[in-house]
């Protein structure tokens, strides 16, 4: 039995301990925002936090959890409390399918948690291995350059403004 905290209550699984975290969350948990991409590292469709990292779950498995805070996109925010960039997401209007967008978001919370005001650069290189076969590459940017307030991306604020005026 494999007992770790998913989204913020504590969890048991007797999955046995090389079931990839991405597998237990979805068909064990339930949780069914944490896509399958490539299944071997490559894509970030699978991207969870792991004690607040962004992790790939698709090559994690679940003993290598046991005891740690696991946050998937549904722990993220609630619909009554979005994270800045799960509203910055729906300003830009940043998805086209949608299939890797919980990646992103996730691996862009990892980063911004760790440097709230991170740089074009730092963004680029921090986002560098989620693939979006859909091409929204600029919008993603756009969107976390407007959470984390730097470049001449305009702040979800501004947006919000445009939209109402
Ligand atoms: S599905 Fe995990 S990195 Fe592609
Ligand atoms: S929105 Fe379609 S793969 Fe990224």
């Amino acid at each position: 039995m494999i007992t770790f905290t998913l989204n913020g209550a504590l969890v048991k699984t007797d999955d046995t301990p090389d079931t990839p975290l991405l597998w237990a969350v979805r068909d064990t948990f339930k949780l069914k925002g944490s896509k399958y991409g490539c299944g071997a590292g490559l894509c970030g469709a699978c991207t969870m936090h792991v004690d607040g990292e962004a992790v790939r779950t698709c090559v994690l498995p679940i003993s290598a959890v046991a005891g740690k805070q696991v946050t998937t996109i549904e722990g993220l925010g609630t619909p009554d409390d979005p994270h800045p960039l799960q509203q910055a997401w729906v300003v830009h209007s940043v998805p086209q399918c949608g299939y890797c967008q919980s990646g992103q978001i996730m691996s862009a919370a990892a980063l911004l948690a760790e440097k709230p005001e991170a740089s074009e650069a730092e963004v680029e290189q921090a986002m560098a291995g989620n693939i979006c076969r859909c091409g929204c590459y600029p919008r993603i940017k756009q969107a976390i350059l407007a959470v984390a307030g730097s470049g001449d991306a305009p702040t979800v604020d501004d947006l919000a403004m445009e939209v109402t005026s």
